[in-house]
Formats: C-alpha cells, sequence, structure tokens
C-alpha cells in the first residue's frame, strides 16, 4: 500500500496549521467584502463627519484584509486567489440593501449586525489558535480586535435613536445561516419564506449624493465674486491678498467631499476586481476624505459659518451616468493630473503667511495627490478590463473626456442654489472674511 503516503497523511499531519489557515481566509473575505459593500455608504450618508468615518474604517478594514491576506500566504493552503465566496458575499451586497434605504438604517445594520460578528470571529480565532505557535497571526488579531472594538464606539453617535429592528433581524437570519462569519456558532438554517430583498431589488446608485442639511449648488468654481466662493482668477492673479487664496482654497479642499462621494461608487461595481486594486482605492477615497476634512475643520477657524457653505453636486451627478471605469479615468487623469500647476502657485502665496498648519496641510494634499495619479496609471488599465474595454489607454482617456462633456450637457448644472447670494459664501465674502480693504 505505499500508494497512499501521497497527500493525505500530510494534511493530517498539517491539521493544525490548515485549520487556522482556513479561518484567517474567511476571515480575510470578510474584511474585502465589507469595504467592498460598506463604501456604498459613503455618498448616501448625508453628514460629514459620517462619511470620513466610513472612508476611515474602509481604510482599515483594507488593512486588516492586507495583513490576513500576507500571513496566510506564509501558510500553504491559504489559497493564491482573493475571490469571495458566495455565502460570504451574499450576506455583505444583502446588506447594502436598495438604492432607496434609509441611509442610516443601513449604516446600523452594518455596525450593529455584520460588524459585531467580525469582532466575535476575531475574539474566536484568539480562543483556539495557540498562542505561541500562531504568534504572527495572534498579534493581528490582537489588534484588529482592539480596532473593531473602536469602529463601533466611533459610529455609535450616529445611530443613536435610529430605528433598524426589523433590518438587522433580517441580516442576522442572512449571519445565523452560516452560523458567523466563520462558521463557529450554532446554525439556524433560513426559513424557506426569506426573501433575499438584493434578487427582488438589486442595488442601484442613486442619481445624486447627499449632502444632509448643508447647502448645495452645481458648482463652487466661477468667475463671478459676487455669486461663487473660488473666483478662479483670483487663484492665479499676483494681486490677490494671501489670505483670500488661502481661505479659498479650503473651500476647494473640503469640496474634495465630491471626490469621495464619486469614488466611493467605484466599489461595488468591480465585485471581480483584484484586492490590490481595492486596497489601493481605499486608500484613495480616505486620503481624499482627510483633504476634505483640511476645509471642513479649518474654515470655521478663520471665521466661515459651514451653513454658508454650498456644497457641489456637478461631478457625482455626472460622473454617476457613466461606468466605473469611465468615472475612474476621469478622476485620475483629467481632475487630478490636471490640478498640479494651479495649487503649486496656490502652495506658493499661502507660504506668505507664515502660517505653517496650513503648508503642512497643503504639502500632504500635494504629495497624496501625486500617489493617486501612480494609482491610476497603475489601475486604470486593470479598470478597464474589469469593464471589458481593450481600447489602448490613451485613446480611451481621450473618448472619456469627450463622453464626459456630452453627458455634463444631460446631466451638469442641475443643482440650484440652496441660498441666495447674499446668504452664501462668495469670492466678495471671503475678501470680507480675510480682511481684505
Ligand atoms: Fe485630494
Ligand atoms: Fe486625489
Amino acid at each position: 500500500m505505499a500508494t497512499t503516503t501521497s497527500s493525505r497523511p500530510a494534511a493530517g499531519r498539517m491539521a493544525a496549521v490548515n485549520e487556522m489557515t482556513r479561518l484567517l481566509r474567511l476571515l480575510f473575505e470578510v474584511e474585502r467584502e465589507f469595504l467592498r459593500t460598506v463604501t456604498t455608504l459613503v455618498y448616501r450618508v448625508g453628514e460629514p463627519e459620517l462619511k470620513y468615518l466610513i472612508c476611515q474604517h474602509a481604510w482599515e478594514s483594507a488593512g486588516h484584509a492586507r495583513f490576513l491576506r500576507e500571513r496566510g500566504r506564509e501558510l500553504s493552503t491559504f489559497g493564491t486567489t482573493d475571490t469571495v465566496r458566495d455565502s460570504i458575499r451574499r450576506v455583505f451586497v444583502e446588506a447594502v440593501g436598495t438604492g432607496t434605504a434609509d441611509p442610516l438604517k443601513i449604516t446600523a445594520g452594518f455596525y450593529h449586525v455584520l460588524k459585531p460578528a467580525m469582532l466575535a470571529a476575531y475574539k474566536h480565532y484568539l480562543k483556539v489558535t495557540d498562542p505561541l505557535a500562531d504568534w504572527p497571526s495572534k498579534k493581528l488579531v490582537e489588534e484588529f480586535i482592539a480596532d473593531e472594538e473602536r469602529h463601533l464606539r466611533e459610529i455609535a453617535p450616529y445611530l443613536k435613536g435610529v430605528e433598524a429592528r426589523e433590518w438587522e433581524t433580517h441580516l442576522t437570519q442572512a449571519l445565523d445561516d452560516l452560523g458567523g462569519w466563520l462558521g463557529h456558532e450554532t446554525r439556524l438554517p433560513l426559513a424557506t419564506n426569506y426573501v433575499w430583498q438584493q434578487t427582488k431589488t438589486p442595488y442601484t446608485h442613486p442619481e445624486t449624493c447627499n449632502r444632509g442639511k448643508y447647502p448645495v449648488c452645481s458648482s463652487i468654481f466661477g468667475m463671478d465674486p459676487t455669486e461663487d466662493p473660488i473666483v478662479r482668477p483670483w487663484l492665479t492673479d499676483p494681486k490677490t491678498d494671501a489670505r483670500v487664496i488661502r481661505l479659498m482654497v479650503y473651500v476647494w479642499l473640503m469640496m474634495e467631499m465630491d471626490a469621495i462621494d464619486y469614488l466611493a461608487t467605484a466599489f461595488i461595481d468591480t465585485p471581480d476586481a483584484p484586492f490590490d486594486l481595492h486596497h489601493d482605492l481605499t486608500r484613495h477615497l480616505w486620503d481624499e476624505s482627510r483633504h476634505s476634512q483640511f476645509g471642513f475643520r479649518q474654515l470655521p477657524k478663520l471665521g466661515v459659518d459651514l451653513m454658508t457653505v454650498e456644497q457641489s453636486l456637478e461631478l457625482y451627478n455626472i460622473l454617476i451616468q457613466m461606468p466605473a471605469h469611465e468615472r475612474y479615468a476621469m478622476m485620475t487623469m483629467e481632475f487630478e493630473a490636471g490640478s498640479f500647476p494651479t495649487k503649486a502657485h496656490v502652495m506658493d502665496r499661502v507660504r506668505e503667511l507664515n502660517d505653517f498648519e496650513a503648508d503642512t496641510l497643503l504639502a500632504f494634499d500635494r504629495n497624496d495627490e501625486q500617489n493617486h495619479v501612480r494609482f491610476g496609471h497603475r489601475w486604470l488599465p486593470e479598470m478597464m478590463a474589469q469593464f471589458g474595454e481593450t481600447r489602448p489607454v490613451e485613446e480611451f482617456v481621450k473618448a472619456t473626456q469627450e463622453k464626459f462633456k456630452e453627458v455634463a450637457k444631460i446631466h451638469g448644472n442641475k443643482t440650484p442654489h440652496s441660498l441666495p447670494k447674499e446668504k452664501r459664501l462668495t469670492g466678495d465674502k471671503i475678501l470680507k472674511l480675510a480682511g481684505v480693504n
């Protein structure tokens, strides 16, 4: 019986490692599917601070997934693909809800059901693994537990008073059918009359993004100081006071909220993308959320009432009419690649003020943006492949720029000003706030 010495005895010999690898693999799939789906909340919730927080959690989740995969690959049975199994994917896609669902209810589903189950899964891992033999995994999991507990604390203020019991039960049932993310709890098979909402009403992106209580408009850039906050020629006019430029660039930075909202739509639309693409896209997303916070936090310090700053919806409204690889092409190859010369000039002017904080924020913004363009060069071809686009990149980008102009004619400039010009922040008001004249 010499032939029986093949794989079976080896599998038995390595059973302890293989069992822990199986759990690490599940945890990796859960984290990567979490960030692919939780990002649909970014443009659906209205509160900027909540958008920022979700971007941060998605980024931390990408970190968890990355280190789980790195550790997993040290163990032979982890597998070489990034694929998520259907049983896990189905629950996360269910949690996304429909395009018209109440976004806070959907947030509660993620944070009251799916996230606590992730925390429980990590705790289970720690309990069943050998602390000395599997120390490398243990170290990671301990850190992730602390992160997950913090995420739940950080989200709590936004979910106070949100009534989502029925929805949470619906998701709990889907999860109980698996016996938790690791299948380590008693399985409660789904009732025969359980209806997966995703089969009834598949998710579609909302036509516009949510900015909650804040006033909105089409665009914040313009030529008229009585109408628009960022007066384009002022940015490069050497006669413009540097304090005015500083205020205008903070408005510009805060409005990277646009980038957050439309970039976040790309994840759910690319279910088969390699994890590394989603990892870098999540980093991109989190960077933009910090850039937006630069403005959101600094403007009030300079006397600006944020309720007078209209938020622009233009880019989301236009880009959402185009598929994700075209949105990504416009973002990285047009908007970001094209912003460097003006921003460089702005940075030089702001430096006249000896405002170390402003200089720091702008320098990090620039550094991040350089990375985003690099991401674009690396990932645009992969994004195109995800959509079966076979034209050369350059030709595709050119055609997409033309298409954007056409789509803008139909879907652009559709958001009227929430505020009359007397009430909203404009170039003229910025002059006053800056103490010029
Ligand atoms: Fe940015
Ligand atoms: Fe960027």
